[in-house]
């Protein structure tokens, strides 16, 4: 009910009245008068005019249902939204929610969280208000050994959003880091349930620093923010769904051949790596050479010293 209510101021040109709401939704003008009230409450700025009706003026920026929901264009991601105030990890959660059986395309979001997991165990600092930490659960038909292209494709999408929507210049530090002006924006943790043969599902952990002003000392030369690059506050609301969007459409190309294909272009247009100099650490060897460019399976393809080509599946790099 707030949902539509909330569509409906949305889509109004200017005042829509109380009585044409609880005419098109079936309520009484009271239930309209206590949603109003309720959206007041939550921070929504609407003016109401004796004979006009409401009108909103100012919307907060809320990751709740109503607005993730409004003007969102997918077939099925986000289709299913379960929003939280404060989680310990959004990633849990998800995987919690995918053992209970819910759908491919599942979205878990919450507004803080206090154990937020990074990669190789470390932690990931997810003030309330500020960022984008967010879970998408899939359940895709294809061979494991295929999945983790799947990082990539989320990774393309989120950059190729933040450069559309901020004007900033993000770029993708492969396999799994938004960068800006070299400094961390985003971060991937992808995540597998699967059996030899079978995936029962995958969940893509996606933490982006939109509005967060200050950083922990121990991460003040590494990390930044969106705010901190652009000089300004963006709307957390409006990423979401872009991404979302973005991310299905990929994500659609990639089942259709298990690989990066359709995008490897795009994919590459944007990551720093290419024609740089990588250092990869790996178990038993540190790798040092020169990126030619990412394979369709995802890979880096990397010059070493000698001329020859080495691909590299996994490992940290850095640039
Ligand atoms: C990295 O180390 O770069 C990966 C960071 C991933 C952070 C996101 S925030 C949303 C989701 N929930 C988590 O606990 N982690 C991921």
């Amino acid at each position: 009910m707030k949902e539509k209510i909330l569509q409906l101021l949305y889509d109004a040109e200017a005042y829509i009245s109380g009585e044409e709401m609880s005419h098109t939704l079936g309520v009484s003008r009271t239930a309209i008068w206590k949603v109003i009230n309720q959206l007041k409450s939550q921070g929504y700025e609407i003016e109401s005019v004796t004979r006009k009706g409401y009108k909103l003026i100012n919307a907060p920026d809320l990751l709740n249902k109503e607005e993730l929901h409004y003007d969102l264009h997918t077939d099925f991601i986000g289709q299913e939204i379960h929003t939280y105030e404060t989680l310990g990890s959004t990633n849990q959660e998800a995987k919690k929610l995918a053992l209970e059986g819910l759908r491919d395309g599942t979205v878990v979001i919450a507004n803080e969280q206090t154990a937020g997991k990074g990669r190789r165990g470390r932690s990931w600092v997810s003030p309330p208000g500020t960022g984008i930490w967010m879970t998408l659960l899939l359940r895709p038909d294809i061979q494991p050994q295929h999945a983790s292209m799947v990082t990539l494709v989320a990774g393309l999408a989120v950059c190729e959003v933040i450069r559309e929507v901020t004007g900033l210049e993000a770029e993708i530090k492969w396999p799994n880091d938004i960068v800006l002006n070299g400094k961390k924006i985003c971060g991937l943790l992808t995540e597998m349930n699967s059996e030899i043969d079978y995936i029962n599902f995958v969940v893509i952990g996606i933490g982006i620093n939109v509005n967060v002003a200050e950083f922990p000392d121990e991460l003040k030369g590494i990390a930044t923010s969106l705010l901190l690059e652009g000089g300004q506050t963006y709307e957390r609301k409006v990423l979401v769904k872009r991404i979302l969007e973005r991310f299905e459409k990929y994500y659609k190309l990639y089942l259709e051949t298990e690989d990066l294909s359709h995008m490897i272009d795009a994919y590459q247009e944007h990551c720093v790596n290419i024609g740089r100099e990588v250092r990869v650490s790996r178990k038993n060897e540190v790798l040092i050479g020169t990126v030619k460019k990412v394979s369709d399976k995802g890979e880096l393809i990397v010059i070493d010293d000698k001329g020859d080509e080495r691909l590299i599946h996994s490992g940290e790099v850095s640039v």
